[in-house]
């Protein structure tokens, strides 16, 4: 009886250890309470009553209209996740649309809390991802309408987009809540900035290119 509840114990542990991605849910539902937040933290969100629970709270509509790319990097990333759908809360998935200038860029970003699926709707991606220490390879495709390609969890990636005409992407994420780090923002446009000691140190350069990169953000 007692090895019994061991080898439960450490099943559990182990499967807890190889979960990728967000806990799974514990019931049919749990609707986000988004506004106002109750005074409580917990790993998600709060549930509300499943008695008043609407069709509209597993809804989004206007995926089919186009972000702003006029910006520094030619992109725009439409999230469509717990904070815009809150049936999403416990589920473990949310979706993204990203538009693309001609020659517009997704800078080398992670999501830390999810892998992504991508398919391309229109245009041509030049897309990659970097695997972890040691090896830091690069790994690398260029993608036509109707192309599938996937992002790992946690890997740095980026998706450009390679022609001169626009080109529209939609993404599957394995998190409610996914997350984002873009690379370059986070290292040199952090609030408040990470010293140019450092920075120079890390990146083996003059403190003075630091300086000049971080006056960018
Ligand atoms: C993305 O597009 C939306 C809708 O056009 C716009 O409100 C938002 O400011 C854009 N974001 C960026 C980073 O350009
Ligand atoms: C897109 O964003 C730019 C810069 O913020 C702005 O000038 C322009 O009016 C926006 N375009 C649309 C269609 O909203």
């Amino acid at each position: 009886m007692a090895a019994h509840i061991l080898v439960l114990v450490l099943l559990a542990f182990t499967c807890s250890l190889t979960d990728a991605s967000d806990p799974s849910p514990l019931q049919d539902f749990c609707v986000a309470i988004l506004k106002p937040q109750p005074p409580v933290f917990i790993n998600g969100f709060v549930c509300m009553d499943p008695k008043m629970v609407q069709a509209d709270h597993f809804f989004f509509y206007g995926l089919d209209m186009p972000g702003n790319t006029s910006n520094n990097v030619g992109s725009n990333v439409t999230a469509v996740n717990v904070n815009q759908i809150p049936g999403l809360n416990t589920l473990g998935v949310s979706l993204a649309r990203i538009d693309y200038a001609p020659y517009g860029l997704n800078p080398p970003h992670t999501h830390p809390r999810a892998s992504e699926i991508l398919t391309v709707i229109e245009g041509t991606l030049y897309v990659g991802f970097v695997t972890s220490n040691p090896d830091n390879r690069l790994i690398t495709k260029i993608l036509y309408k109707g192309d599938v390609f996937v992002f790992p969890e946690g890997l740095i990636h980026f998706q450009f987009n390679m022609d001169k005409t626009n080109a529209v992407s939609i993404s599957g994420l394995s998190s409610q809540n996914p997350g984002l780090i873009i690379i370059a923002n986070a290292v040199f446009g952090s609030n408040p900035p990470i010293s140019d000691d450092i920075l120079a140190k890390a990146f083996q350069v003059d403190k003075k290119v630091i300086d000049l990169i971080q006056a960018q953000f």
